[in-house]
């Protein structure tokens, strides 16, 4: 992350430096294994979840939400695999999903017996349209569910003499709760928990549906933060979902606006339109100079193993990750790219500087080799390029021009991508025919 700057070549001036920016990551909670596996056609196998939890261990997380183990029979072994197996790193904690219904809540307990450390995840839907529609309750008996809950979960976690048990509570559908019955639900939650410094709880206030801009959510968090009657004694989160498609930049604006905490999972998978997609984010952070503390460094893995696990494609063009995003097709994002390669570390500054490729593709497990292709909208730089650099010819700047257009020609005629091969033998028989 040194050779990338947080405002890269944007010539910021004291009129335009902005106010708030993201100086460290926040505390990362991946929900591959409960939202991402719940909205998938077919759900994932116990071994399935295993290889993603493994995958997940291996990016970096330190806090995973394993499932909603009283839910199903298949979420519920699974827990009970992970810990019975000790498969779960000692700095590494489960997360479960419970709503709060005092069955449901026990059943979660057992999930989590003998977890050395684990969050127990308590929800209730608060938005005026779902205490209306669906509960038919007001907002005092809504409220009431919150606590009860709450009451339960401190309960438990009392008689299990567990210290490693922490509290997560999420008013469900925030984005569409009166922000001041959201404030008072949380704190009646804090209150019958004992919140304080030594014992924070976290609040995760979820953009179930993403329905207003990033900038209104923000607000909403900002105005959370500066009212939440003790900030030390919660932690707060964030759950983007991406409705709108700006999960993403959802997440970083609650993070600018005071959140602690990024619920998300990789590719975005999750609910709908997906959950906030961690590889973006987290490589958001990285290529602003932010350390993001997880590990893309083998984004092709990953995604190998998160497709094999979820049976879910990556599209081509997913920032990062996609595999067309480190290739060109144009003639001159080509040129620009080969003089960007040529002219690396002649700045001296040390940053990666190479236009149209916002990251260096080896940061993420990428080769050079994908990057220039060549197709009928390639022009001469690229060509010269790729002839330089997969068979070390030079060919002089005056015959470029007219062997492009032969290379252009055979891909018009064909519409297809040229490979170096073909490329190489078309200059063969090209320099034959110039000669
Ligand atoms: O999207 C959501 O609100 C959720 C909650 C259960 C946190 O997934
Ligand atoms: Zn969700």
């Amino acid at each position: 992350f040194n050779k990338y700057s947080a405002y890269p070549a944007v010539g910021l001036t004291d009129r335009t430096w902005p106010d708030r920016t993201i100086n460290e990551a926040p505390v990362w909670c991946s929900v591959d294994l409960r939202d991402g596996n719940q909205a998938l056609p077919v759900p994932m196998s116990v071994d399935e979840k295993i290889a993603m939890f493994r995958l997940l261990v291996s990016v970096g997380f330190k806090e995973i939400e394993v499932g909603f183990p009283s839910a199903s029979a298949t979420e519920f072994a699974f827990v009970r695999r992970l810990i019975e197996g000790g498969l779960i790193p000692d700095d590494v904690t489960i997360q479960v999903l419970t709503q709060a219904r005092e069955h449901l809540i026990r059943k979660s307990f057992d999930a989590i017996s003998g977890a050395r450390s684990a969050i127990v995840h308590l929800y209730n839907s608060t938005s005026t349209l779902q205490r209306e529609v669906v509960f038919r309750k007001n907002m005092e008996e809504v409220k009431a569910i919150a606590i009860e809950g709450t009451r339960l979960v401190r309960q438990l976690k009392d008689e299990s003499r567990n210290s490693g048990i922490r509290f997560e509570y999420s008013p469900e559908s925030f984005t569409g709760t009166e922000l001041e019955y959201a404030l008072e639900v949380c704190h009646a939650v804090m209150d019958t928990w004992g919140a304080s410094k030594d014992e924070k709880i976290i609040l995760n206030l979820p953009s179930t549906v993403e329905m207003s801009r990033p900038n209104l959510y923000a607000d909403r968090i900002e105005w959370f933060c500066r009212n939440i009657k003790d900030r030390d004694a919660v932690l707060i989160s964030v759950h983007a979902h991406n409705d709108r498609g700006t999960a993403v930049a959802t997440a970083e604006f609650a993070v600018m606006a005071g959140a602690d905490r990024v619920e998300g999972a990789l590719f975005g998978n999750g609910e709908r339109c997906g959950n906030m997609d961690i590889v973006t984010m987290g490589l958001n952070l990285l290529t602003q100079g932010v350390n993001p503390g997880l590990d893309f460094s083998d984004l092709p893995r990953i995604r190998e193993v998160y497709s094999r696990c979820t049976r879910m494609d990556v599209h081509p063009r997913h920032p990062y990750a996609g595999e067309l995003v480190y290739t060109a097709f144009s003639g001159s994002h080509q040129d620009a790219i080969s003089k960007g390669m040529k002219a690396r570390g002649q700045k001296g500054d040390g940053l990666w500087a190479v236009p149209y490729l916002p990251i260096d593709p080896e940061d993420v497990g990428c080769t050079y080799e994908a990057i220039v292709r060549i197709n009928s909208q390639s022009g001469k730089g690229g060509v010269a390029y790729v002839l330089e650099k997969e068979y070390g010819i030079q060919i002089p700047k005056w015959m470029q021009p007219d062997f492009a257009e032969a290379v252009q020609a055979v891909a018009d005629r064909t519409g297809e991508e040229l490979s170096a091969t073909q490329i190489h033998d078309l200059f063969h028989s090209e320099y034959v025919r110039l000669q």
